[in-house]
Parts: C-alpha cells; structure tokens; sequence
C-alpha cells in the first residue's frame, strides 16, 4: 500500500457464533401453549420461513457472542486482536446501559487502546457499521477494523405476544474489514425516518434505578413488513447507481433475515434468481443486528460466496432504519 494510492475497504475474514440452545418452532409453540397461547409450526413456517431459533443461556450476552464471531473472524483473516485498531458493535441489546458493547468485547479480546463504539441502527445496524468502519479506514483513521453485529433478543421479547416472540433470535456475527488497493466495499446506501419510531421499538428505559415504561418488543408487523417491501427495493437499486453496477451484477444478495416472504418479494423486485439469495432465517430467525454477517459468514463457510463474488447486503429495521452495501469479497 502506497500513501498516495487511494484507500478501499475489503473484508478479509468472517466469523459467526450461534448460542448452543436451538429451540425449533415445535419446542416454542409447545412453551406457548402451556401459557395459553396458540401457535404452530405450520403457522410460523408459512408466514415467516422460520423452522428453529438460538436462544442463549441466561449467563450469556451480547458481547459473549461477539467475541467467538470476532476470534472466528480474526482466525480467517489470519489476524491477531492486536493488529485491530478500530472496533464496531452494532447491537440493539447490549450487555448495559453503558459502556458499550464494543469497549466490553475489546477488553474480552484482551486488547487495548483502540477506539472502540457501538452502533444503534437495530436491523439495519450491520450496514451502518460497516459503512461507518469503510469510511474511517478511507480518511486513513483505521486500517484493520472488526466490524460485529451482536444481539440476545430473546431478552427483549414478550412471550405473551405470540406476534412477535416466535419471530427472533439471538447470534453474532463478524468481518474483519482492512485497508487495502484494491476495491472492495463498492458504494453504500443509507437511510433513515424516525416517523415510523412506533411500527417498532422497546420502548421502556431506565430512569431512577428502576425500568420506565415497557421493556419488550413491540411490532406493528403488516406495516413493517410493507415498509421493508418497498425500502429495501428503493435501497438495492440507490446503492447499484452509486457503484455503477446493474443488478446482474448481483452473485449474492444477503437481506436482513426478518422473513422470507419479505426477502423472496426484494429478491424478484431485483430480478434475481431465488438461488442468488442466501437464506438463514429458517435456522436463526430475525437476530437483528447479527443476522446479516451471521449469513454472510454461514455462505462463506458453505462454499457459496466465494473472492471475487459481488454481494449486496441490505438492513431494514427499528428507527425506521434501511440501507445496502455493495461488495466485491
Ligand atoms: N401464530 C398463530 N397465529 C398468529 C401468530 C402466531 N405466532 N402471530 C399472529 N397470528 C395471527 C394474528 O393474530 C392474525 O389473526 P386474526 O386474523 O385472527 O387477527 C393472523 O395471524 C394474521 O396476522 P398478521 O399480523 O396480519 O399476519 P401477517 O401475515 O402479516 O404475518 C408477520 C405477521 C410474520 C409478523 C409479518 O407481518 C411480518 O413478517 N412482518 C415484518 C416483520 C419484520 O420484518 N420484523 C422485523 C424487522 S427488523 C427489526 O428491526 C427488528
């Protein structure tokens, strides 16, 4: 690398961690009954794509799962914790109030020094990081940066609301993104419209040493689900203009895994073979901020996306929050 060269991006590794509890859709619906509510496993695969779930142990959190993403992710770069000088969390359900999950999981790492934050963009967290991290490592503030997506949504659910609890899980998911010559991060595409804060949120907090208002997940799921429809559309072909590429150019899309009706419906807007979209909600559910690099890491690993691959991942979630990025691996 030269100082004159201009300065890309590229993710050089991946790594994932699923906790070790898988809770399929029977076990859930079976959980639900015995607290007088009805679901099934026909019901969620039909409307969601969902079959099973990972739900993690009561000790474990969000920067327990980061950390085996990001060692599995620092082994497949062929890099060492030191080496990292920037670290990103996107997490919706981290470990407290503050400090951030980040600073948690770099101490975890037994590092420090580096900058380290997390990044609050609920679904589409993943994207922002990574776009925030692209764009440190381009002003030359960063050449190797872990960039996490790490969530215990089971924490946050309400077991009592069969609308929402059967859809999440929990998850982490890792890239190490490094400075380098040669493109990689193509253009990214982000958006958001706090007018839609309602269709989804938490909404409880912490105020005078006890929680404020209601502290588990609340959905308007018809209206999110039309939201995504259209965004994630507008959001695949914004981020193609800006690299100059058409969607043939797509080898792999790799949309946050909420649904698979939502990601099938983006996938045909795009025209692209239902081959070319990697699909993992059926085995995570909607792990929030975790479930793209978590997909991303699963297709590596599989074989699928291999170097040179173009890829465009593509966040839709809370705020309302949406984006893509386009990548060449
Ligand atoms: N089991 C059985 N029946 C159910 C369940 C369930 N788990 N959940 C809802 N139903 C019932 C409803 O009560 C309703 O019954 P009714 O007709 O008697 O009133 C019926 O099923 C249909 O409900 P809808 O909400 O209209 O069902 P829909 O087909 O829209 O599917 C779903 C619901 C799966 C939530 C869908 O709207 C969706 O996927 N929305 C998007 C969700 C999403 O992507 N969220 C994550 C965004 S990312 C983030 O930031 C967290």
């Amino acid at each position: 690398m030269t100082g004159v060269a201009p300065r890309f991006s590229r993710i050089t590794g991946t790594g994932s961690m699923l906790p070790a509890r898988r809770v399929t859709n029977a076990e859930l619906a079976a959980q639900l009954a015995a607290r007088g509510i009805e679901t099934s496993d026909e019901w969620i695969i039909e409307r969601t794509g969902i079959r099973a779930r990972h739900f993690a142990a009561p000790e474990q959190t969000a920067s327990d799962l980061a950390l085996e993403a990001a060692r599995h992710a620092l082994e497949a770069a062929g890099r060492k914790a030191g080496e990292i000088d920037l670290i990103i969390v996107a997490t919706s359900t981290p470990d407290m109030v503050f400090p951030s999950t980040a600073t948690i999981v770099q101490h975890k790492l037994g590092v420090a020094g580096c900058p380290a934050f997390d990044v609050q963009a609920v679904c589409s967290g993943f994207v922002y990081a990574l776009t925030v991290a692209d764009a440190l490592i381009r002003t030359g503030s960063a050449r190797r940066s872990l960039v996490i997506g790490a969530e215990v949504f089971s924490r946050i659910l309400d077991f009592d609301d069969r609308t929402t609890c059967v859809l999440f899980g929990d998850g982490a998911g890792a890239v190490v993104l490094e400075a380098s010559d040669r493109p990689g991060l193509l253009a990214s595409d982000l958006h958001a419209d706090g007018a839609y804060r309602d269709i989804l949120c938490t909404p409880g907090t912490v105020s005078g040493g006890r929680v404020l208002g209601d502290p588990t997940l609340k959905m308007d799921g018809p209206a999110v689900f039309k939201l995504a429809v259209k965004v994630l559309e507008e959001s695949a072909r914004a981020v193609l203009a800006k690299a100059g590429r058409s969607d043939t150019d797509i080898d792999w899309l790799i949309p946050h895994q909420a649904n698979i009706r939502i990601m099938q419906g983006t996938a045909r807007k795009l025209k692209l073979p239902l081959d070319k979209l990697i699909v993992t909600v059926d085995e995570h559910g909607n792990t929030s901020a975790a479930s793209i690099p978590l997909a991303l890491d699963v297709a590596m690993r599989g074989g699928r996306v291999r170097a040179g691959d173009t890829v465009m991942l593509e966040g839709v979630g809370g705020g309302f929050t949406w984006g893509a990025v386009l990548l060449d691996m």
